[in-house]
């Protein structure tokens, strides 16, 4: 059986065009199969977009989309914080191919899409932002939420979009267990917005 998050997908190429359509931002574009959300933008993911916490538009640090799939989050954070440098994470390779012609095609250059173990191991991020792969699986979304939230800067906050039925309130529980503060900022039909502090060093 294939998954979005397989890293070599093998479904048949079907390319499709969409438009991202924000209030302050509109990006077209391509998607595929074997790929998140390759026939229409993902709820949740405009959701997090249009009611989730903004990046400060003069922000020079790095930010970072954990699972950037074709690159709806991460290339609307490059457009918000056009300093800022966004790291796109993704383990699918074909969905990585698509987040770098999509960032091309939308003149976006502050963003630098990659493999989880190629980003260097000495960068911090001022935010985060993520449509987490709930489907992976509890340990695994556990192992690779907590292997970001680490390398949060302290004070700093993760806007993480989960949808209800998938077990947001667990989560939370389950990151404010692990010493990441998580409230839910909002509520939408079946999502949450979850967000997450690595606290302060007093
Ligand atoms: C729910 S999708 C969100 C995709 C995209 N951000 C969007 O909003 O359309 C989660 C993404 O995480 C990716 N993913 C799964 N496991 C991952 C991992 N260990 N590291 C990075 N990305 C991963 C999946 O391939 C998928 O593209």
């Amino acid at each position: 059986m294939s998954h979005y998050f397989d890293p070599v997908p093998t479904a048949a190429h079907r390319e499709l065009t969409l438009t991202l359509t924000l209030p302050d931002v509109t990006l077209r574009l391509g998607t595929d199969r074997g790929v998140f959300a390759g026939a229409a933008v993902d709820p949740g993911t405009k959701y997090l977009l249009l009611d989730g916490p903004k990046p400060d538009p003069v922000a020079r640090g790095s930010l970072l989309d954990i699972g950037c799939g074709y690159g709806p989050i991460a290339l609307t954070l490059a457009r918000r914080a056009p300093l800022a440098t966004v790291y796109a994470v993704e383990v699918n390779e074909r969905a990585r191919a698509l987040c770098v012609a999509n960032a091309a095609a939308n003149g976006i250059e502050n963003v630098i899409v990659c493999a989880p173990d190629d980003v260097p191991g000495h960068i911090e991020f001022t935010g985060i932002w993520s449509n987490p792969p709930i489907r992976i699986g509890k340990p695994a979304l556990h192992a690779l939420l907590a292997s970001w939230l680490k390398r949060l800067a302290p004070g700093a906050h993760a806007s993480l979009v989960v949808q209800r039925h998938l077990g947001s309130d667990s989560l939370a529980e389950w990151l404010t267990a692990q010493g990441y503060p998580t409230e839910r900022l909002g509520s939408r039909r079946a999502y949450r917005i979850l967000d997450t502090t690595r606290k302060s060093i007093a």
